[in-house]
């Protein structure tokens, strides 16, 4: 007979062995996001900040042993691609998890595809509520259930697989609207976005902000991304003589309607979000001349967190600027070896967020935690400013 001890030996072999069969084996991360077309640069930010990420966790040894494998997937920032590679990340690359996507229109789609594998992934960047707030995601009241095993299965199943490493868009809005209204105290707001999940989702959640402190803009108007020339939406907007116009969308099309604003003798404030967070901003908008004094709303900044110094100085000494998501996207794979590390599983979405969930992680950005939901408890916008020589920093620091 197995002594008591043998036993719980046993057992304990047992529960681990989906860990243990795989011990040796590579941890395989999709990286995914628009590494080609006008997005690129933000997929550049989630590239390197996970390359570097990969190389450091390797070079200490990986993972209990394990080497991190990254896998780049293109979505472009087109939704239909990006469930596309999202299918591949899973059936033919078997990805034991995912970091991105960046764009809020691809990640949504995307994630549909990682929900139902119960694969889990980690955007550093999509910013939309519906990424999180996701009709497929239904908890479910499991008090009632007298079987541990389907207790603790139902529990489990509330734990969502789609997590982000960044704030939600109903804040970023406010942050933005209290600045508008505030600081620059503007009364003549011209809210312009680029149809996009992200983008008019941004613009909608500043609006209302706005409403609540009594403000309506002059005008309410969409633009189609990919386009280059503004100028007729620019003539609109000089006939309401706005006082600051705020764009929801991304650099590409920020760039060109700057440059056309100002070309045009509009003076007015220019604030946008975290979708110009690039210094391919200055080049879409024209060069320096243009982008300075424009507003942009953040989170703060990750490059100053002491807990990425290090970080920060490799990837400076390497001639690259770990800017915008760069440190998000490191963050992203620290909390995914965490979760593996921790919770002895490497491949189940919901085992992986629930460890999560319970115990945080220490990343190059600070402390992250998470609700069950997979937004962070906490995530502070805040303003920055473009100066002169192309460069952002919180507004009051320049
Ligand atoms: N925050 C942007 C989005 O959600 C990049 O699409």
């Amino acid at each position: 007979m197995q002594s008591w001890l043998g036993r719980l030996a046993l057992s304990l072999v047992l529960a681990s062995a989906p860990y243990l069969q795989a011990a040796g084996k590579e941890i395989v991360i999709g990286v995914a996001g628009p590494h080609t077309g006008a997005n690129a640069p933000f997929g550049l930010q989630l590239w390197k900040g996970a390359e570097l990420a990969a190389q450091q966790i390797n070079e200490a040894g990986g993972v209990d042993g394990r080497k991190l494998r990254l896998v780049k997937a293109d979505d472009a920032c087109v939704p239909a691609q990006a469930k596309s590679v999202a299918n591949k990340l899973v059936n033919t690359d078997a990805v034991n998890a995912v970091i991105g996507h960046f764009c809020s229109s691809s990640t949504i789609p995307a994630a549909s595809v990682y929900r139902e594998s119960d694969v889990l992934m980690i955007t550093p960047a999509s910013t939309n509520p519906r990424v999180t707030e996701d009709e497929n995601y239904k908890t479910k009241d499991c008090s009632a259930l007298t079987d541990a095993k389907k207790k603790e299965s139902c529990e489990l199943g509330n734990y969502s697989p789609i997590m982000r490493m960044c704030g939600r868009d109903d804040q970023q809005g406010v942050e933005a609207a209290e600045f508008i209204a505030t600081k620059l105290k503007a009364k003549r707001i011209a809210v312009i976005h680029d149809k996009d999940t992200y983008g008019q989702g941004l613009a909608d959640a500043m609006r209302a902000h706005l409403k609540t402190i009594g403000l309506e803009p002059v005008l309410y108007e969409g633009l189609t991304r990919g386009e280059k020339d503004f100028n007729a939406l620019v003539t609109k907007i000089k006939a309401t003589k706005a006082d600051a116009v705020y764009f929801g969308g991304l650099h590409s099309e920020a760039g060109p309607l700057l440059k056309q604003m100002r070309e045009q003798g509009l003076k007015s404030a220019f604030i946008s979000g975290d979708g110009i967070v690039s210094n391919d901003f200055v080049s879409a908008a024209g060069g320096e001349q243009f982008v300075s004094g424009v507003y942009m709303t953040f989170g703060a900044d990750p490059r100053k967190f002491p807990e990425g110094k290090k970080v920060v100085e490799t990837f400076r000494k390497t001639g690259y600027e770990p800017e915008g998501y760069t440190l998000y996207s490191y963050a992203a794979v620290q909390a995914i070896v965490a979760a593996i590390k921790g919770s002895g599983d490497d491949r189940d979405g919901h085992k992986l967020s629930k460890w999560l969930v319970e115990n945080g992680v220490n990343t190059v950005m600070g402390q992250a935690k998470w609700n069950p939901k997979g937004d962070l408890l906490k995530s502070g916008y805040v303003m920055y400013v473009w100066d002169q020589k192309g460069k952002y920093a919180e507004v009051g620091q320049l």
